[in-house]
């Protein structure tokens, strides 16, 4: 008796293993499926990046949404130096800024539509010096333009 149940106990691991390991197989299989047609139907330009990259990137682009939000609830407060605070993160560094008058001469593909939307959005901060919410609008539509020149452009490919 002893012998069966041992036996049978292996049988039942045994099986619920292979049970797993062909779930795994076909899950990682549809997976890549999935992966595959993705792939078939996003015709943008990867853009690889690791995975700490990728998380990286994911939190900058957050954030970018989270600064426009917060610059355009200042500019319905008539706060200027508001606005100017929340759009600095989407500007240039100050050492980019002499770039801006060319930025399509200096670089290419992505690294040139990250400068150009960093060039629209140092526009936020300086329409806002003017306190004219209208300006303020027009760079931060600008700006948004170059958001969406760059996701209809480039996808994230994980390496
Ligand atoms: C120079 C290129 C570029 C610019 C400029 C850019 N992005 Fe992105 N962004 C990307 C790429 C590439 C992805 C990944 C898209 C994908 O794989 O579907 C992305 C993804 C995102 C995501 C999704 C993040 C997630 O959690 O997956 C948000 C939100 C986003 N961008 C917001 C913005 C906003 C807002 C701006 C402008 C204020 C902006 N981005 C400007 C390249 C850019």
């Amino acid at each position: 008796m002893q012998v069966t149940i041992s036996a049978l106990a292996l049988a039942c691991v045994a099986v619920v293993a292979g049970c797993t390991g062909q779930a795994g197989t076909n899950s990682s299989r549809a997976a890549q499926a999935a992966q595959a047609e993705l792939a078939r139907l996003d015709t943008r330009t990867p853009y690889p990046m690791t995975a700490s990259k990728t998380w990286d990137h994911k939190q900058k682009m957050m954030g970018f949404s989270a600064a426009i939000a917060r610059s355009l609830q200042a500019a319905a407060n008539d706060d200027w130096e508001g606005v100017a605070t929340a759009s600095s993160p989407l500007g240039t560094k100050p050492r980019q800024e002499a770039n801006c008058d060319n930025v399509w001469g200096v670089e290419t593909g992505i690294d040139a539509m990250a400068l150009d939307f960093r060039c629209r959005a140092n526009k936020i901060a300086e329409a806002a010096d003017t306190a004219d919410h209208r300006a303020v609008l027009r760079a931060t539509s600008e700006t948004l333009n170059a958001c969406n020149t760059c996701h209809a452009a480039f996808r994230s490919e994980l390496q």
